[in-house]
């Protein structure tokens, strides 16, 4: 795999030392609380043990998958819930946990959803944030790194379901998805 990959942006010591910044900040944010994580599959997966392990208060865990690129390399702006929740989110507090944000199609269309169910409250977590190809404002309350408008690799980010296993975060490397 490492000889698709053109750059590596955030190596293993750097995403650990900034998912251990954002687990204090939530920490803290909600102390005396109860906080529940909903992982958008399969990208947050990573991201989200990785910074589960860094909250202090309860923590809890549920996860959704929904539609975005498919195999492909851009949006298709459709939003399909294939996998919701398993429990009922009314009165808690929500964090929607992401991979990236890109078009910020995928996460206007869950917060809207999520709060049609009443939380208590609702924020967004998300290791990082493709401001570039923005098509819908959002507002992210906790934020990892930004990234260059390039195709992103690794820590449970994927190209056509590859790369996900990468430790790192990288850039794809151009020719390799030009040539499919
Ligand atoms: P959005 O709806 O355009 O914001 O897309 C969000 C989803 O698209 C993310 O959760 C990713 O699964 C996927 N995505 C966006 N940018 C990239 C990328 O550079 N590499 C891989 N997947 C991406
Ligand atoms: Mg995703």
């Amino acid at each position: 795999m490492l000889q698709d990959v053109e750059t590596i942006l955030f190596d293993e010591d750097v995403l650990l030392k900034r998912i251990k910044e954002l687990g204090e900040e939530i920490s803290k944010d909600y102390a005396g609380e109860e906080v529940m994580l909903v992982g958008i599959l399969k990208g947050a997966s990573v991201f989200m043990s990785d910074l589960i392990r860094q909250i202090t208060i309860p923590a809890y865990i549920d996860y959704m998958v929904v539609s975005s690129y498919g195999n492909s390399a851009e949006t298709s702006g459709v939003v399909r819930i294939i996998k919701d929740l398993e429990d009922n989110i009314e009165g808690k507090n929500i964090i929607i946990v992401e991979d990236i944000i890109d078009t910020g199609l995928t996460l206007d269309y869950l917060k809207k959803n999520l709060l049609n169910r009443n939380p208590k409250s609702l924020k967004i977590c998300t290791l990082l944030d493709k401001p570039a190809r923005r098509q819908k404002e959002i507002e992210i309350d906790y934020k990892g790194f930004d990234v260059p408008d390039e195709f992103i690799i690794g820590y449970g980010i994927d190209y056509a379901e590859k790369y996900r296993n990468l430790p790192f975060v990288g850039l794809l490397k151009r020719e390799v998805y030009e040539k499919r």
